[in-house]
């Protein structure tokens, strides 16, 4: 039997429930295979405090199923967090962004002991940079950022939606680069980081992910 890319997202999203912990409020991340996550976490809505939300999107979806949603301003700390990505390596190194939630990913990632990542296998490879790698940018530093990527042979374009530049959950722009190969992560997130009107950069290195649940063929693949 072959399963299409939409039930190995939803076989993660349920996997993910066994990373939830009672009594707790979880970290939830933002994106179609989240989405998977957050309807099967209705059915443990007695059983969880709530949730801190990434995104607009992912607020709305756990209120309209009775899940509270909490200010990360009014938690310390999280045991997990769950989302989903746009690549992952074999080291448990992301990509992300491809929702444009990025900033708000990090910093709820940023509150959690453990990043649980769930993806389709299509996710996986070598080495990141296949997919354009999204980065958020203060709108009056675009160009500049564009031409440093440049310099490290990439092509930055302005994201738009419905022809108009996309403003993201924050107010600020995202930049999506292709022609990136990766080879080390960690570095390159630092350097973009230091960047003047890089908001957040859509490598998830220093936040990586401890554990990865992949949906394959066979079945969840448990990453560890
Ligand atoms: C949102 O900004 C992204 O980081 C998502 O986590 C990523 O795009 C994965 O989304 P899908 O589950 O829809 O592929």
């Amino acid at each position: 039997s072959s399963l299409t890319q939409d039930e190995l997202k939803a076989l993660v999203g349920q996997a993910a429930l066994r990373y939830v912990v009672p009594g707790e409020i979880v970290g939830v991340g933002t994106g179609s295979t989240v989405n998977k996550f957050i309807d099967a976490l209705a059915a443990m809505k007695g059983q969880i405090k709530g949730a801190v939300s990434s995104s607009v999107a992912s607020t709305e979806r756990l209120q309209a199923l009775g899940i509270p949603v909490f200010d990360a301003n009014a938690v310390q700390s999280l045991s997990v967090y769950i989302d989903g990505a746009d690549e992952i390596d074999g080291q448990g190194f992301m990509v992300k962004g491809g929702g444009a939630a990025l900033t708000r990913e990090k910093i709820v990632a940023a509150l959690a002991q453990r990043f649980v990542c769930i993806v389709d296998e299509s996710k996986r490879v070598q080495t990141l940079g296949r997919f354009p790698l999204p980065v958020e940018v203060i709108p009056m530093a675009a160009q500049q950022i564009t031409r440093r990527f440049a310099a490290m042979g990439g092509q930055a374009t302005l994201r738009l939606k419905d022809g108009q530049p996309l403003v993201t959950d924050n107010g600020q722009h995202i930049l999506d680069v292709r022609g990136l190969s990766i080879a080390e992560p960690l570095a390159f997130e630092s350097e973009v980081n230091q960047w003047p009107g890089v908001v957040t950069v859509g490598v998830f290195a220093h936040q990586k992910a401890a554990v990865c649940l992949m949906g394959t063929a066979q079945g969840v693949q448990t990453i560890e």
